[in-house]
C-alpha cells in the first residue's frame, strides 16, 4: 500500500477548446477551417462543455475528485478587442460555480494554445505589444471570476506552443524552423506571466500563480558524442528554458547570448506545473524533415500512433528528472498534466501506476508535489490529430456524445478515494509492459 499526504490533490486537466466546442474565434478554428487539421476531423462540439459541461462534472465527482483544471477562452470571452461577451461570461462564472459545488478546488489557465484571431494577426506574443493584450485579459478574467478561483496558470506549456506553432508548424501560425520567430514567442509568453502575475497579485491577495511547462525526457539514440550533444541541447532548451528564465531572466547556456532577457519574470512564480508524458530519443545528424532528428524506436510502451507520427515513449519515470529540475525553484509542485493516449486502455493502467508510484517516492524523499492531475477526463479533441489520440479515463463517441468507462477510470477513483494505491493496483498494474508495444 502506497499512501499519500493528507490533503493530497486529486484532480483531472481540460482545456476549453478541447471541450467545450462550438467556438469560431480563436486562431485554432481558422486553422482547422484551411484544412490543417491532419486528421481531417472538426473540432465541432468537441465535448459539448458549452453546453453540457455539468454531466461531465458530476462523472468526475463520481471519481472522488478533489481538483478539476479547465482553461477560460479568451476568444470567446472577448471575440473583438474590447468587447467582452456578456453570455461567456455568464457561462463560465456557471462552470466555475458548477466545479466548486461538487466539492472540487478550481484551476484555472488563461491561456491554452489558443487565443482571439484578432491577436494572432497582431503577431500574437511575438508582438512587441502582445503581452500586454494578455495582461488586460488577465485582469479582466481575475476581476470577472476571482470570488470563484484563487489558482491561476498564466500559460499552459509556452514550450509547447513556441517549438509547435514556429519551428515545427504544427500549431498555428505553422512556421517552420523560424528561430527567431519561435523565441520570440516565447520570450513573449514569459513577459505575459510577469505582467499578468503582478496584476493577479494586485487583485487577488490570496492568488496563486504558475506556468504549466512540458518536460520531456530526451535519450542520445546512441552514445556518439553528437547524439549526447544535441539531447542536452534540446534537454535545456526543451525543458529548462522556463526554469531558466525564473531563475536568471535568462535563457540556458549559450542561448542566453543570442536571445533576449526577461528579468522581470525572475521569481514570479507561486506554484510550478510540470506536464509530463514522454520520452523521446534524438539522433544527429537530424535529416531533411522537420522532426530534428527526434524518433521513437521500436518496441518501447508506446500508447496510440498519431496519424503520421508516433506520440512518444510512454515513461512514468520522466517524473523524476522533471520534478528534481523544477524543484530548483522551491515553490510546490503539481503534476498539471500526466496521460497516454490509449483507446483501448491497455497501457493507461500501467502509466497511471507507476507514475503514482513514483510521485509518491518523490514526495517520500522530501519533494513538495501537491497534487497530480490526469490528462483527461474523457476523450478530446486532441489538436492537430483530432479524434484519433483518446486520453479519456472515459471514452466519447463524438457522433452522439455517449461516454463509456474505461477501465482506467475505476483504477484512479479507487486510488482517489483510498487517497493510496492498494497492493493489489501495484502488483496488477504496476509492470512494465514493454512486451504489449503499440
Ligand atoms: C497539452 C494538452 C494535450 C496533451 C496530450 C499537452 O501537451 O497541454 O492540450 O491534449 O498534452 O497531448
Amino acid at each position: 500500500m502506497v499512501e499519500f499526504p493528507a490533503g493530497f490533490q486529486w484532480g483531472v486537466s481540460t482545456s476549453a477548446h478541447q471541450f467545450e466546442g462550438g467556438n469560431v474565434h480563436n486562431q485554432w478554428h481558422e486553422w482547422e477551417s484551411r484544412g490543417r487539421i491532419r486528421s481531417g476531423d472538426a473540432c465541432g462540439a468537441a465535448c459539448n462543455w458549452w453546453l453540457t459541461a455539468e454531466e461531465d462534472l458530476d462523472r468526475a465527482q463520481s471519481l472522488g475528485l478533489n481538483a478539476l483544471r479547465i482553461s477560460v477562452e479568451w476568444s470567446r470571452l472577448e471575440p473583438k478587442p474590447g468587447r467582452w461577451d456578456k453570455h461567456a461570461l455568464r457561462r463560465y462564472r456557471e462552470i466555475l460555480k458548477a466545479i466548486r459545488s461538487r466539492g472540487m478546488r478550481v484551476f484555472v489557465a488563461l491561456h491554452h494554445f489558443t487565443h482571439p484571431t484578432w491577436f494572432e494577426y497582431k503577431g500574437a506574443f511575438t508582438s512587441h505589444e502582445g503581452p500586454e493584450h494578455f495582461r488586460l485579459f488577465a485582469e479582466r478574467a481575475v476581476t470577472e471570476f476571482g470570488d470563484l478561483c484563487t489558482d491561476w496558470i498564466t500559460f499552459n506549456e509556452p514550450n509547447v506552443y513556441a517549438a509547435f506553432g514556429y519551428l515545427f508548424g504544427e500549431f498555428p501560425p505553422g512556421r517552420v524552423r523560424d528561430m527567431q520567430a519561435a523565441l520570440a514567442a516565447f520570450l513573449g509568453t514569459h513577459r505575459a506571466h510577469a505582467l499578468a502575475y503582478d496584476t493577479i497579485h494586485r487583485l487577488q491577495s490570496d492568488a496563486g500563480v504558475g506556468i504549466a511547462t512540458h518536460y520531456v525526457v530526451f535519450r542520445a539514440a546512441s552514445h556518439s558524442l553528437s547524439d549526447r550533444l544535441l539531447t542536452r541541447i534540446y534537454d535545456a532548451v526543451f525543458n529548462r528554458a522556463t526554469l531558466s528564465l525564473l531563475k536568471t531572466g535568462a535563457m540556458p547556456g549559450t542561448m542566453s547570448v543570442v536571445a533576449g532577457r526577461v528579468p522581470e519574470v525572475v521569481g514570479k512564480i507561486d506554484f510550478v506545473g510540470l506536464n509530463i508524458y514522454n520520452r523521446l530519443y534524438v539522433r544527429w545528424p537530424t535529416g531533411p524533415d522537420k522532426t530534428g532528428g527526434i524518433f521513437v524506436p521500436q518496441g518501447v510502451p508506446q500508447g496510440d500512433h498519431g496519424v503520421d507520427l508516433p506520440y512518444g515513449e510512454a515513461y512514468p519515470d520522466a517524473v523524476f528528472p522533471a520534478v528534481e529540475a523544477y524543484a530548483q525553484l522551491k515553490k510546490p509542485i503539481y503534476i498539471l498534466e500526466n496521460g497516454v493516449p490509449d483507446r483501448s486502455d491497455r497501457i493507461r493502467p500501467w502509466v497511471l501506476v507507476k507514475t503514482l508510484e513514483n510521485i509518491h517516492s518523490l514526495v517520500q524523499r522530501g519533494f513538495d508535489i501537491r497534487g497530480y492531475f490526469h490528462w483527461s477526463l474523457v476523450d478530446n479533441f486532441e489538436w492537430n490529430e483530432g479524434w484519433r489520440l483518446r486520453f479519456g479515463l472515459f471514452e466519447v463517441d463524438p457522433r452522439t456524445q455517449k461516454r463509456t468507462p474505461r477501465l482506467s477510470a475505476r483504477l484512479y477513483r479507487d486510488i482517489v478515494t483510498q487517497n493510496a494505491i492498494s497492493d493489489s493496483a501495484l502488483e496488477h498494474f504496476g509492470k512494465d509492459p514493454s512486451s504489449r508495444t503499440g
